[in-house]
Parts: C-alpha cells; sequence; structure tokens
C-alpha cells in the first residue's frame, strides 16, 4: 500500500514539518527519510534507538498476529471499540502509539466503518520495525517506525492516542494532544493470565497495578474487562508465550512444564481508563 503522508508529521531530528517529495520524507533542513516500498516510513534517530533491531522481534510479531487473529481477545478489541466510538469523528486524528501489528487499530476502523460513520485519520506508530511492516499490510493509514519517547508529530495536533500494553511516555502523549484530547490506556490487571504464570514461575509475585492517573490527565471513564479463552492448543500457548514478556522472564523448567501442555484455559483481566488531557 503506499505510504499515506499527513501534515501532522514533524522531523525527529529539529522538529520541522515533514513532506512528501520525490518518494522520501523531507523536512525544511533537508534531513530526509525514505519511504519504504511496504508503505511506511523509519523516522527513528540513532538517539531514539537502544539496540540495532529495536522493539519487539520479528518472531514475537508474527506470533502476536497469530493469536490476535484467531479471535482470542476480540472481546476486548470490542470494548475498546465501544469505549472510543463516541468520542471519534471524521476529523479525528487517531494515533495508535507502540500499535505492534496493529490488530486493534483494524478492529476500531472496522467499527467505526460498521456503524456508518465515516472514516477517521489513522495513524500508527512503533519502534519495531517487524511490527510496521505487519501493520501496513492490513489498511491504509500513516505508518510510522518511531519511539514513544520521541514522537515525529506536532505538538498539540493529535485527538486520541491509543496506548495498548504499550510503554508510555506520558510527557510525549501530552505535548502531541490537542487541549482536552483524549489518551485510553490499557493494561493488564492483577488476575491476567494467572493460570499461565503459576505454571511458568516458580514463586508468583504479586503484581502492583498502576492505579495512579497520570500527571495532567484526568479520568473520563473506566472500565474493567475478564472474560475467559477456553482450550488454546500448543500452537496458540506458543504464540501466547511469545508475544508476552513471560518468554523471557520464565525459568527453564518453567518453559518446559508450558511446552508440555497439550491445552491451556486462560483468563484475561484488563483495565481500560479513558482519560481527558487536563
Ligand atoms: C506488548 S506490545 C503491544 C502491541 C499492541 N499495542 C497490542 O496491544 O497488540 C508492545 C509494543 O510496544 C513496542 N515498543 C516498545 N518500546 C517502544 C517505544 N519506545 N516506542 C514505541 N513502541 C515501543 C514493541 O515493539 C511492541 O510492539
Ligand atoms: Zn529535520
Amino acid at each position: 500500500m503506499p505510504f499515506r503522508p499527513h501534515e501532522a508529521l514533524r522531523c525527529p531530528l529539529d522538529g520541522l514539518p515533514l513532506e512528501l517529495q520525490d518518494g522520501c520524507v523531507r523536512c525544511p533542513n533537508l534531513h530526509s527519510f525514505d519511504v519504504a516500498r511496504q508503505g511506511y516510513v523509519n523516522l527513528l534517530s540513532a538517539q531514539d534507538k537502544r539496540s540495532k533491531d529495536p522493539g519487539d522481534s520479528q518472531a514475537m510479531i508474527a506470533a502476536r498476529h497469530r493469536f490476535l487473529e484467531a479471535g482470542h481477545y476480540r472481546s476486548l478489541a470490542d470494548s475498546v471499540g465501544d469505549l472510543l466510538l463516541p468520542h471519534i469523528t471524521s476529523d479525528s486524528l487517531v494515533v495508535d502509539a507502540g500499535c505492534g501489528e496493529a490488530y486493534y487499530l483494524e478492529c476500531l476502523r472496522e467499527g467505526i466503518l460498521k456503524s456508518g460513520q465515516p472514516e477517521p485519520q489513522m495513524l500508527g506508530f512503533d519502534i519495531s520495525k517487524w511490527a510496521i511492516q505487519a501493520a501496513a499490510r492490513r489498511f491504509s493509514a500513516t505508518w510510522l517506525v518511531a519511539s514513544n519517547r520521541n514522537i515525529p508529530l506536532r505538538d498539540a495536533s493529535v485527538d486520541l492516542v491509543i496506548d495498548m500494553f504499550g510503554f508510555s511516555d506520558f510527557a510525549s502523549f501530552t505535548r502531541i494532544l490537542k487541549p482536552a484530547g483524549l489518551l485510553l490506556r490499557v493494561q493488564a490487571g492483577a488476575q491476567h493470565l494467572l493460570e499461565l504464570r503459576h505454571i511458568i514461575y516458580p514463586e508468583l509475585k504479586d503484581r502492583k497495578e498502576s492505579t495512579m492517573l497520570p500527571e495532567g490527565f484526568s479520568l473520563v471513564q473506566n472500565a474493567r474487562l475478564e472474560f475467559d479463552v477456553p482450550r488454546l492448543d500448543r500452537q496458540s500457548i506458543s504464540d501466547l508465550l511469545l508475544m508476552t514478556p513471560h518468554l523471557f522472564r520464565a525459568s527453564a523448567d518453567g518453559k518446559k512444564r508450558a511446552a508440555a501442555l497439550e491445552s491451556l484455559s486462560i483468563n484475561v483481566d484488563v483495565s481500560l481508563e479513558l482519560l481527558r488531557k487536563a
């Protein structure tokens, strides 16, 4: 899909506006960024990279894609849609920060179209180029490789930021949001994937939930979503482990126990908070 430029784009190096010219995105200081043939731009500066291949790996993105496309978390996507739809218009700029392979953004878009509402402007970015390559295959939107720490978007240009299981940077979200702009924050709750965690960790520590509102935001609405996903098969169990940080934290024995499972039922426990920039 061809790259879709947006007037809110700014240069990650000097903050000047970016424009699409001759297959590149350029600022007036002639910093230039190639448009990838897959339809995205990599606006990650050297300072924003903490490794050569930052963010989720190709294997993690493929696992998340398979798991989410199997529909196991569809009710979460529906809850996100129910919460956000009343707040989105055709003029809105909706930004998914750390969008991964953009399953939730695509579900939101489908929900909007199904409801007969016109499509808003949608932009997704992630620090992982593998994530953005997968996202750009889904539908036409502005897709960027970029970091939450240095979002290449103008100040006060965004109506809604979506931050699902992401590496939040509230100062950046505040900067890019318009006055009274909205932030959807989705986080794992204390009971999230408890059965799986019992299997892979010898001792389970209590999970601390951050209930504090980020500075400069007020609460519009919050919801808690709990549901069970029965009988995941081996492929889905291995995908789930790979798409979460658990695989890296689990003990060797824990990983063996998980690998031996033929089937597993999981419980999902997530909190959704819709916040408004003060
Ligand atoms: C747990 S995944 C969630 C992905 C997606 N929001 C979802 O719910 O399916 C976290 C994502 O954050 C990305 N990420 C990590 N650090 C980031 C950063 N500094 N800026 C933007 N994205 C980042 C990872 O590459 C990964 O795709
Ligand atoms: Zn520049």
